[in-house]
């Protein structure tokens, strides 16, 4: 590789993991999926070696690998809803801030989002929000919807999820999990993928390999046959029905097998907590919210935060509060964090 890409990879790395590269045994993967001719559209070995391998983790599941987050959590919501019902969501959430509007376009549906101290959802909030039913002018409500972990980096316990399934379901709704780092809010939670979905109550899920080392690939998961019946049209509808779908399900497999992911998401959740206890030591830094997966934000004075700026990229959260995100990925090195914990502390004592 050119000086280049390798001076350009050290000031992007924070600004988030699906800037980091494909790990090594996933790439392998790949390759070995490469071997000759298999049938396409997902009827090949792979794909069905994953819906087997989902089954064991997750229960008796329903899987379509997709290629990207936003298309399964567009074409799973879809699925599951008439254009005139709605999904409660927290106002931070990824369908509700960074899909551009997919989710209103293509489910035709509307989001209904709330404002959150920690981009939590509670019990609270979703029944504050249950308004309307049977009401021919309003809206029907039909999904909650909760990220897991949540765009500020914190976690749902089992706990939390089960009582916001329990609310769901007793107003006749259905739990979707944004899960494009579940496995990261697992490791987070010290549990396995099972007991914070299938064993909370979860009715559908976006399960996220990009961000954990695939070079490109999640799946959407059914947790009930009968909502899983419409959706092979909606996929193919919503041009997510990869034609190779084996090189996309090798990667999924793999990221499964041996729980690789533990090692993945164990080192980018190790590399945040090491990022957070550092930034915290330093005068006028603040952790901005509990560090619980693989994201840290801190709330910098704005001097600070542009003198970073000048060697790292990273985001800017909340202009308001002066707010920025570092995520740390399966490649994020501890000398990595420790060089822009050290940057943090030549800009505090400059500015
Ligand atoms: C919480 C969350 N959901 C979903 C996605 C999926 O995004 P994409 O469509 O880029 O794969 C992302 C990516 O940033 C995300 O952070």
């Amino acid at each position: 590789m050119s000086e280049g890409p390798a001076r350009e990879h050290r000031l992007v790395l924070f600004a988030s993991d699906n800037y980091a590269g494909v790990y090594p045994a996933v790439l392998a993967s790949i390759a070995a999926a490469n071997g000759g001719f298999a049938p396409a559209y997902g009827d090949d070995d792979w794909t069905l070696a994953l819906q087997e391998r989902m089954r064991e983790v997750f229960g008796d599941v329903d899987v379509f690998p997709v290629f990207n987050g936003t298309g399964g959590n567009v074409t799973a919501l879809a699925t599951v809803m008439q254009p005139f019902e709605a999904v409660i969501c927290a106002e931070t959430a990824h369908i509700n801030v960074d899909e551009c509007g997919a989710p209103e376009r293509f489910t035709g549906g509307k989001l209904v989002d709330l404002p959150t101290p920690d981009g939590k959802l509670t019990p609270e909030l979703v029944r504050g929000a249950l308004v309307g039913s049977g009401d021919q002018h309003h809206v029907q409500t039909r999904v909650v919807s909760i990220t897991q972990p949540t765009e500020l980096g914190t976690v749902y316990t089992p706990g939390e999820t089960s009582a916001l399934a329990a609310v769901a379901h007793a107003a006749g709704l259905l739990l979707h999990v944004d899960g494009a780092r579940l496995v990261n809010a697992a490791v987070g939670l010290g549990t396995g993928l099972r007991e914070i979905t299938a064993d909370c109550g979860v009715d559908v899920l976006t399960f996220g390999g990009t961000k954990n080392g695939l070079l490109g690939g999640e799946a959407v998961v059914f947790f009930r046959h009968d909502l899983a019946e419409r959706y092979l049209f909606v996929r193919k509808q919503g041009m997510q029905l990869a034609s190779k779908m084996r090189f996309v399900s090798a990667q999924l497999l793999r990221l499964l097998e041996g729980e690789l992911w533990r090692e993945t998401a164990g080192h980018a959740n190790a590399m945040a907590q090491r990022l957070a206890a550092a930034a915290a030591s330093v005068p006028g830094v603040r952790v901005a919210y509990p560090v619980q997966a693989n994201a840290v934000f801190v709330a910098l004075p704005a001097p600070v935060t542009e003198r970073l700026l000048e060697d790292y990229r990273f985001y800017t959260w909340d202009e308001q509060t002066g707010v920025v995100r570092w995520m740390c990925s399966w490649q994020t090195t501890p000398d990595d964090v420790d060089r822009l914990a050290s940057a943090l502390r030549d800009a505090v004592a400059s500015a």
